[in-house]
């Protein structure tokens, strides 16, 4: 199974930084086995990604995106709008889609059902805030997110991501045990509801994954990728992740 790693740039990048963040980006990745790359920019640098991504490995994913095929749905973006565009993929339930758009685990469950029914595969976010780490409720909110985010979803074309809210864009990652702990919960949660075919099901970790931490996140036993912010939006320092030294 290759590793998944995943840039999301969140509202950062126009059309010229995007092509130039590719342009340096992908020669270095020739060399790169064994791990998928996938880059997720903003809307309007979609278009200039596909173009820059033509004839290489690199991967092209939306950051969002409604479950309506078309129609009168103002400001919105459709899931065949994304694969016309060029992306094979589509963040869900990103926490910040939750936290400033109120994205609840129903929005996020139709979302994910519509890019499936498209054809897109999704990277599904779940994650708890630091209120619910300190009341220890991470597990109660974790098996809510993942067995509501997954009602009438196939296991494929599909991975999961960990993010704790609290370590995103704040410097503060979980810590390998953290990590591993959550993940291996979320794996039991995934086979609580498709057998083995959980196993399949790639789960990233996010939340200030930097070139340092890289390493030893991806050591854990059920981490399988990233979704890395900040770290991201360099090329040199994306490059560094994604080329992180595996272990054997
Ligand atoms: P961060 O963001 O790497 O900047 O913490 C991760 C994410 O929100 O996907």
């Amino acid at each position: 199974m290759n590793y998944f790693i995943a840039a999301n740039w969140k509202m950062n990048k126009t059309i010229q930084e995007t092509r130039d963040f590719l342009k340096s980006f992908i020669p270095m990745t020739g060399g790169i086995t064994g791990v998928d790359i996938i880059v997720a920019p903003a809307f309007t640098a979609l278009l200039a990604a596909s173009d820059e991504m033509k004839g290489s490995a690199v991967q092209l994913s939306a950051q969002d995106m409604f479950w309506e095929e078309k129609g009168a749905y103002t400001g919105e973006v459709a899931p065949g709008m994304l694969l016309d565009v060029g992306c094979s993929h589509v963040i869900i339930g990103h926490s910040e889609r939750r936290q400033y758009f109120h994205e609840d685990d129903a929005v996020v469950n139709r979302k994910i059902r519509a890019a499936h029914k498209a054809g897109l595969g999704v990277i599904f976010c779940v994650g708890e805030s630091l209120d619910e780490r300190e009341s220890s409720r991470t597990f109660e909110i974790i098996k809510r997110e993942v067995e509501q985010g997954m009602v009438d979803v196939d296991p494929y074309n599909l991975v999961v991501a960990y993010e704790p809210i609290w370590a995103i864009g704040t410097g503060k990652t979980a810590t390998v045990e953290q990590a591993q702990e959550v993940h291996s919960f979320i794996r039991k949660t995934l086979r609580d509801i498709y057998g083995n075919k959980a196993d399949a099901i790639r789960i990233l970790y996010g939340g200030s994954v930097t070139p340092e931490n890289v390493d030893s996140l991806m050591a854990c036993n059920d981490v399988n990728g990233a979704l890395v912010g900040g770290a991201s939006l360099k090329s040199e320092s994306f490059y560094k992740i994604v080329s992180f030294k595996k272990e054997n």
